[in-house]
């Protein structure tokens, strides 16, 4: 499949039409940013990383049943997926305090909780992707009652999958951010990313910082810390 159009540029990603209107190409940049894009940087490498991870944990997600964009992986930057019309909630699951949980409720980092959390932002950068519930999202016809029980659904699979999948790496899922997308057929699918800039990973022995988090925190050593994540999943 070919590029057509430049549909759209978000902070990290483009995304181009093709002569099949069922499906878009994305095209991962190395930008980075932070805090509702007040922060801008690069990171050297970070899109073709971002692109094979996502990929390949997609992958494994549909052999687990949950159903996602993915498509077919054209180049080390470039994926064909499924055009879909975004849910606009991000869908944030955590295992250990992090973040702005610790930060809302006052607690340090590294708490291991008992049972996952969810919660959902509103995607809405004018309004800077306030925290919302259920009940507010149905309220603003964001997602019907089903959609979000199916949403909710998805996304504790996807965390029962990964965390298991990452631990065999020497790598604590932390917490991470999902958007879910509607096909043209209606089906709700598992869309945008699963990466470094989408997840916290803390080595298991170290704690140590595998994800944007060094890049967010002006820690140091951010390509290094996403080329250790590949090599983790990759062996490369
Ligand atoms: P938070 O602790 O800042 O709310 O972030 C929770 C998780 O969501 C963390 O793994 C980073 C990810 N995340 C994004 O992918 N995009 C965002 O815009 C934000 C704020 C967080
Ligand atoms: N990329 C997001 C932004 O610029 C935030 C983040 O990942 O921390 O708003």
């Amino acid at each position: 499949m070919e590029k057509a159009k430049q549909l759209y540029e978000g902070k990290a990603k483009k995304v181009y039409a093709t002569e099949d209107d069922n499906y878009v190409i994305v095209s991962y940049k190395d930008d980075a940013t932070a805090f509702d894009g007040t922060k801008k940087g690069t990171i050297a490498g970070k899109g073709v990383v971002n692109n094979r991870m996502s990929n390949f944990l997609m992958q494994i997600l549909e052999k687990e049943g949950v159903p996602t964009h993915f498509v077919e992986e054209i180049n080390d930057r470039e994926t064909v997926v499924k055009k879909v019309s975004i849910v606009p909630l991000e869908v944030i699951i955590r295992n250990v305090s992090a973040g702005s949980f610790a930060k809302r409720y006052g607690v340090e980092e590294g708490i291991v909780f008992d049972a996952p959390t969810i919660e959902f932002s509103y995607k809405n950068d004018d309004l800077h992707d306030p925290l919302i519930n259920d009940y507010h999202a149905m309220a603003l016809k964001l997602a019907t009652a089903e959609e979000i029980e199916q949403i909710k659904a998805m996304a504790f699979k996807v965390n029962d999958v990964l965390k298991a999948y990452f631990l065999k790496l020497g790598v604590k899922l932390i917490d991470f951010k999902l958007e879910f997308g509607k096909t043209s057929d209606g089906a709700i699918v598992l869309a945008d990313e699963i990466s470094p800039d989408t997840c916290r990973f803390w080595d298991a022995e170290t704690n140590e910082k595998l994800d944007k988090d060094r890049f967010r925190r002006d820690m140091g050593g951010v390509e290094d810390a996403y080329k250790e994540m590949m090599h983790r999943v990759f062996g490369e």
